[in-house]
């Protein structure tokens, strides 16, 4: 499918078809495509519980506001935002810019670790969260475009208690859920209502 095609057929999909299940290797497909989302310094502070176990679905979806999708999906992806992210991967991101020559050695890669302690403060800064959650929104947004493309529906949810799913999955009080992304086939039949209304482009963009 094309991208624009993908982009505008794209919809919050409320109804999965509980018999047919996305396998694990398509799943795979869709975080690997989803993973070459960009991010700031390529420092990726995304991770990804995939929740598939019918149990831990059901736990899943009275953290959730009781959101029957949350069982009836073949995955629920929760996305967690890592603000430990540059001190966990910026010797990597360092590395790799020696490696491929786009800057001569660890001095330089010094320099830009600065520049990211600057832009991204203290892990527990507001600057901190802001880059999180930004990126790790991106790898989401990218995946929902890739599953339409890859045949698959989604469902982004702002509808659970955080401190609840990260009890349930052991996380770390520093770490943030953006959202949670259910992902499936659609149930058999299913028809869609009317897309919500869009906002005029001349309520959003200014031009200077
Ligand atoms: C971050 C985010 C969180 C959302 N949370 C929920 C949710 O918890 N429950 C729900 O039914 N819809 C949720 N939605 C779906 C939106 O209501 C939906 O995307 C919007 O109405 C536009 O519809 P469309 O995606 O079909 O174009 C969420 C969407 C986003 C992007």
């Amino acid at each position: 499918m094309e991208t624009i095609e993908a982009i505008k057929a794209r919809r919050a999909i409320n109804h999965f078809d509980k018999e047919r299940k996305v396998s694990a290797e398509v799943l795979e497909e869709l975080l690997r495509i989803a993973n070459l989302s960009p991010s700031s310094f390529n420092l990726q502070p995304w991770k990804v519980i995939v929740v598939e176990d019918p149990q831990m679905k059901t736990r899943l979806r009275e953290a959730a506001m009781n959101q029957p999708k949350v069982e009836e999906a073949s995955f629920v992806l929760v996305m967690v935002a890592d603000v430990r992210a540059v001190e966990e991967n910026q010797e990597r991101v360092i590395e790799d810019r020696i490696q491929k020559g786009l800057i001569k050695d660890k001095s330089q890669g010094e320099g830009i670790k600065e520049v990211m302690r600057l832009l991204y403060g203290e892990k527990d800064s507001l600057k901190r969260k802001i880059f999180a959650v930004k990126n790790t929104a991106f790898f989401a947004m990218t995946l929902m475009i890739a599953a339409k493309g890859l045949g698959l529906e989604t469902h982004p949810m702002d509808g659970f208690d955080e401190q609840k799913v990260k009890a349930l999955f052991g996380l770390r009080e520093d770490q943030i859920i953006p959202l949670l992304v259910a992902v499936g086939f659609p149930r058999p039949g299913l028809t869609l209502p009317e897309r919500p209304f869009r906002r005029e482009l001349k309520e959003f963009v200014s031009w200077y």
